[in-house]
């Protein structure tokens, strides 16, 4: 990549992401805990990387490396175990960890919901359930009273329709359904959530900076020709509508697009302060007979020359920038990046990934889009869902043979951190 001085606008905020349940460790009440344990293929978050006991040095090493900000998950499955039962102790911890943070300096991002639920709340049918929604908001009137005094900024929902396809449509996630009344019925719901959970927010604090982070794969047609290519084409709107039109159409007109079947919902129009994006990849879309479990569709097509990350993902920047502007062409509302980073345990394409990824950013800035801010996914190595601690997204790095889970920046963290303290990056 050559370019010259990339610099970003004055007051630009540059930080890192991590969830809860995918660094804590121990969420024991928690559905994803539960199914851990019962899924012989699937492996156990265990005590992860110990987040929970040594925050205080890993936020040092936030400090040491410059971060301005750091986009942190809270776990409702520590915070309300047993239905109606809030743990005072958890909740003093969580206090301790967003006072660390405060005391280096760090503005806090933080996410209510990342898709982790507590046992109980699985067990009743999970966003299916009309009343997972109050005591969703009865959990979020908790947290504002508790420790409204802390964020910056806040997001409801992480992802909702990753969660949601995976849990009710691939079977990926827990609860493994497959059904697309379900998909649809607990989409709504979740609008729900947001919805109320954004007015309960601004009731407290009329200033609040509220939003979601969406996720946001850029799929492309692969260019066959004649009707295959036709196909691709049709492929790439609707699964653009599937994974976050559909949802994002809802959340800015305060009705249920179609796709979830119609209607109002009550607080939702215009519930969005900012957009919260999390850009991954790119994912060609490439007609096959042979791939007819995948809707005649082979998705793990790479095109020559591309590169790929450990999770074979294909490294695609120009990506972002095309999100980024239909992200703002739909909500013209600030945006921040909560996520963006790569799997790659040798560190050896994370420099250029991030270089690129943030020309990408600062291309979007040029023609106007008003980014507010980047968090880079991961700060550190974690819990990678469904493939476990294999994938390495982190900054830094941590060494889970050694029982101390001794924690190494990578060579990507140090240049982070000067992109940082110039507020920009050079060629
Ligand atoms: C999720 C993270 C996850 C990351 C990398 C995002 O979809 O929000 O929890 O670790 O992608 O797969």
């Amino acid at each position: 990549m050559q370019h010259g001085f990339l610099k970003f606008p004055s007051g630009f905020l540059w930080g890192s992401a991590v969830s809860g349940h995918q660094i804590e460790g121990t969420n024991r009440h928690s559905d994803w805990w539960h199914w851990e344990l019962a899924t012989p293929a699937q492996p156990e978050s265990g005590k992860a990387i110990d987040y929970w006991n040594r925050f205080e040095e890993d936020h040092q090493l936030l400090a040491d490396l410059g971060h301005q900000a750091f986009r942190i998950g809270i776990e409702w499955a520590r915070l309300e175990p047993r239905k109606g039962e809030f743990d005072r102790e958890a909740v003093e911890h969580y206090r301790r960890m967003l006072e660390s943070l405060k005391k280096h300096g760090i503005k806090i991002c933080l996410t209510l919901h990342h898709w982790v639920l507590p046992k109980w709340v699985a067990d009743q049918n999970d966003w299916l359930n009309p009343d997972t929604v109050e005591q969703f908001l009865r959990y979020v009137e908790f947290i504002i009273a508790e420790l409204g005094e802390f964020p910056d900024l806040w997001i409801t929902l992480n992802e909702p329709m990753v969660a949601l396809l995976a849990g009710n449509i691939s079977r990926d996630f827990p609860p493994q359904r497959r059904s697309l009344r379900a998909f649809r019925r607990a989409a709504c719901n979740m609008l729900r959530a947001h919805a109320g959970a954004y007015g309960l927010i601004h009731q407290h604090n009329a200033g609040a900076c509220v939003g979601m982070a969406m996720a946001y794969p850029f799929f492309e047609p692969w260019g066959s020709r004649g009707l295959c290519g036709w196909y691709e084409r049709q492929a790439k709107r609707f699964l653009d509508r599937l994974f976050y039109q559909a949802w994002d159409e809802s959340a800015r007109r305060g009705k249920l697009h179609w796709f979830f079947g119609g209607g109002e919902i009550e607080g939702l129009c215009d519930s969005i302060d900012f957009c919260g994006v999390n850009y991954y990849f790119r994912l060609s879309l490439c007609c096959s007979r042979k791939h007819w479990k995948t809707g005649f569709l082979r998705l793990d097509a790479v095109p020559d020359g591309v590169e790929v990350s450990d999770m074979d993902w294909q490294i695609w920047p120009s990506g972002l920038e095309a999100i980024l502007q239909e992200v703002w062409g739909r909500f013209g509302k600030p945006i921040y990046i909560t996520e963006n980073g790569i799997a790659d345990a040798s560190d050896a394409k994370r420099p250029e990934y991030i270089a690129s990824h943030l020309a990408a950013v600062h291309a979007a800035l040029a023609s106007g889009v008003d980014v507010r801010g980047y968090f880079h996914w991961s700060f550190i190595d974690n819990f990678e869902w469904k493939e476990g601690f294999a994938p390495r997204f982190g900054l830094v790095a941590v060494d889970y043979e050694d029982p101390a889970l001794p924690r190494t920046p990578r060579p990507s963290a140090a240049l982070y951190s000067r992109i940082i303290r110039d507020n920009g990056l050079t060629s």
